[in-house]
């Protein structure tokens, strides 16, 4: 199965400068990891398993980014934002052992994150980083 690259929307933007450069990046490394599920003639390869460890790095670094400039402004709902992380986290590990274990996950991994971080950055981080500007 071909899976299509993401393109970047410009309504995707907060307009806080190094969370849209890391939004940008985190796009870059999905697209990598889409890219290595194409090329890929194993779906468990070690060419997705190095792209899928690099993307889960990138979230752990980016969220952590986050939730330091949100903890600095007066942002109200830091608690229910970091949990929303902290299960993005918890399913993409899920993934990962799901992956491991010689499932093909790519499919449902392409879709859940696609549809994922879209909501999170319109709805979440787009108020979040009205308070962090
Ligand atoms: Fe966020």
């Amino acid at each position: 199965m071909k899976y299509q690259e993401w393109q970047w929307n410009h309504l995707l933007e907060t307009h806080q400068p190094t969370i849209d450069f890391e939004h940008k990046a985190l796009f870059t490394t999905i697209n990598d990891l889409i890219r290595a599920c194409n090329m890929s003639e194993e779906p468990n390869g070690l060419l997705v398993e190095v792209a899928l460890d690099e993307l889960l790095k990138y979230a752990k670094h980016h969220f952590s980014d986050e939730e330091t400039l949100m903890e600095k402004s007066t942002y109200p709902d830091l608690a229910s934002h970091k949990e929303q992380h902290r299960k993005f986290t918890d399913l993409m590990n899920n993934f990962k052992t799901r992956f491991m274990n010689n499932e093909d996950i790519s499919n449902e991994l392409i879709t859940f994150m696609q549809k994922w971080l879209v909501d999170h950055i319109m709805n979440r981080d787009k108020v979040a980083m009205k308070y962090c500007i």
